[in-house]
């Protein structure tokens, strides 16, 4: 079970700063829950410090897929560790829409964040167009295969999945929680013939859209839903502690 917070980019230093000291003073101890906040790169030292002593992990939104070196602008997987970070969200759905990410891309990163210790948080999904024709689960084997084409993984702690229909993010309307089972246990069904049904069986696969503390606890008590990817509702921290505990009751 796991529940993290993507801020995207909202949140300046102070901000940042003073929502991490909020998450951590709302969600206080989630118990069997994992729970992880990821804010803009900027904020990640000092939400790291804010974060000390407590259950909450750190993550990144996006990596680069090299170790170093002249890629202007860009920030590399050693660099998110030494900040702190003990995850990376790769290939989330705005990343591929609005800046050309694709699922080899996608790949690369994920080997990197892997190679450096970071547990990538590997985000698919469909656009609206696809699932009105029927073709979601073309298009999410097709992501889940292209984004973890040759990783070598034994540790299913070592990845997550989170399944974020296009459509459902930041719109208000989320999966039904049939619709987010159906899509889970497909993903489930595909990782157990790639890395074997022990592993399908661990891994913790997210949904993401739109998923607030009014309809957590539906999404949540699905089988093969083990947590959420949080977007706006995670930038308040008594909505997203609400979700943490939505996650402890499921
Ligand atoms: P919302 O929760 O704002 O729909 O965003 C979901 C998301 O994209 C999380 O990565």
């Amino acid at each position: 079970m796991l529940i993290a917070g993507n801020w995207k980019m909202n949140t300046d230093l102070a901000a940042a700063t003073q929502l991490a000291q909020d998450v951590v003073a709302a969600v206080g101890d989630p118990g069997a829950v994992q729970v992880a906040v990821c804010p803009p790169f900027i904020s990640l030292d000092a939400v790291f410090g804010a974060l000390r002593g407590s259950a909450v992990k750190l993550g990144a939104q996006n990596m680069h897929a090299a170790d170093a070196g002249a890629y202007t602008g860009e920030v590399a997987a050693p660099m998110l560790r030494s900040v702190g970070c003990d995850y990376v969200i790769l290939g989330h759905s705005e990343r591929r829409q609005y800046f050309g990410e694709t699922d080899a891309g996608v790949n690369a990163k994920v080997k990197q964040a892997l190679a450096n210790g970071l547990i990538p948080i590997i985000c698919v999904g469909e656009v609206l167009d696809e699932r009105r024709a029927g073709r979601e689960n073309e298009v999410v084997q097709t992501q889940v295969a292209g984004a973890l084409d040759g990783v070598s993984v034994d540790d299913p702690a070592r990845l997550v999945i989170a399944y974020e229909p296009v459509w459902a993010i930041g719109t208000g309307e989320t999966a039904t929680p049939a619709q987010a089972q159906d899509m889970h246990a497909f993903i489930r069904g595909l990782l157990s013939k790639r890395f074997g049904e022990s592993f399908a069986r661990d891994i913790h696969i997210l949904y993401g859209g739109s998923m607030k503390p009014a309809n957590a606890a539906d999404l949540l008590s699905q089988t093969d839903v083990d947590g959420g990817l949080i977007g706006g509702a995670s930038l308040k921290a008594d909505s997203f502690a609400a979700i943490v505990q939505a996650e402890q009751g499921a």
